[in-house]
């Protein structure tokens, strides 16, 4: 028997829509996996009842299907699914990990994040890295069809949860289809720029580096209470926010430690103001 933590994780960061990824140090799934002649699959915790059970439909089932590594495989949900923290990705990652270790695979990490991948197209219809490539290798991540990049990051951030839920189905649709160029122009800037503040640890450069104007403000209509949590945050002394993953889930990048208490309370004040209930993670990359 094997047992491996793996974080949530928020993508994007705005200006890196299916590319960006962050492991943040809260919160976590617990993986737990034994040799078995089949996959069987057990979920408890956090939305544990929404989570499927069969394994051709759980992310982790789809991973031991992959790396072909059946397994009894026991998943401690930390992160809530449906929330834009790469719940369905902690769990695939978490398995792709555990499965080779208890079969003594000797995958690579690239090797690893591809096979977790292949989970999310289950959950997304999309099999993108963002999140299940952070959450394998830790850090920032960029995750492109040529490979991972990956950088050791460290910033303190704010995870805000409201209430509502938003399936990552529905969020890749309301995606615009084209580009104008002047948003291309923004965006190649800001992503130059959160890569840039991501390898100093500079949470100025990051802040503004978030920002872009094609698949965000889409999505905020999908949130009720984000331009309010948003202000609220940026008045309380964020450098920068987002909507994390798909949503609902808000990113709010902070300068200080210290500053996470007071950008978290504002945050959940500003999705109450606009009606939402809401709760908020102090975390870090
Ligand atoms: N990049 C993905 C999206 C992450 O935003 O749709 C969601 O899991």
């Amino acid at each position: 028997m094997l047992t491996v933590r793996a974080p949530a994780t928020s993508a994007n960061l705005g200006s890196g829509f299916d590319v960006f990824g962050l492991a943040l140090s809260a919160p976590a799934d617990v993986v737990r996996v034994e040799k078995a002649p089949e996959t069987t699959i057990e979920v408890t915790g956090a939305g544990s009842q929404y989570i499927p059970t069969d394994p051709a439909k759980n992310t982790a089932g789809v991973v031991a299907q992959e790396l072909d590594a059946p397994a009894r495989i026991h998943i401690d949900k930390g992160v809530r699914p449906a929330s834009g923290l790469g719940s369905s990705a902690a769990s695939a990652a978490g398995a792709a990990v555990a499965l080779n270790a208890l079969y003594d695979r000797g995958h690579s990490d690239e090797e690893l994040v591809r096979a977790a991948a292949e989970g999310e197209a289950v959950v997304s219809g999309a099999a993108h890295a963002d999140n299940v490539a952070p959450a394998i290798v830790g850090g920032f991540t960029i995750a492109r069809a040529d490979g991972i990049t990956s950088v050791d990051a460290s910033l303190p951030l704010v995870v805000c949860l409201p209430d509502i839920v938003v399936s990552t189905r529905d969020a890749r649709e309301v995606v615009p289809e084209t580009v104008a160029m002047d948003d291309v122009v923004e965006t190649v800037g800001s992503a130059a720029t959160l890569a840039v503040g991501m390898s100093r640890d500079d949470p100025s450069l990051v802040g503004r580096g978030l920002q872009e104007s094609v698949v965000t403000p889409a999505r905020a209509e999908l949130v009720r209470g984000y331009d309010e949590a948003k202000q609220a945050a940026l008045d309380a002394g964020a450098t920068g926010v987002t909507i994390s993953g798909a949503g609902p889930g808000v990113l709010a990048v902070c300068r200080r430690p210290d500053d996470r208490r007071r950008v978290a309370a504002a945050m959940v004040s500003g999705f109450d103001e606009a009606g939402v209930d809401a709760r908020a993670y102090q975390t870090a990359v």
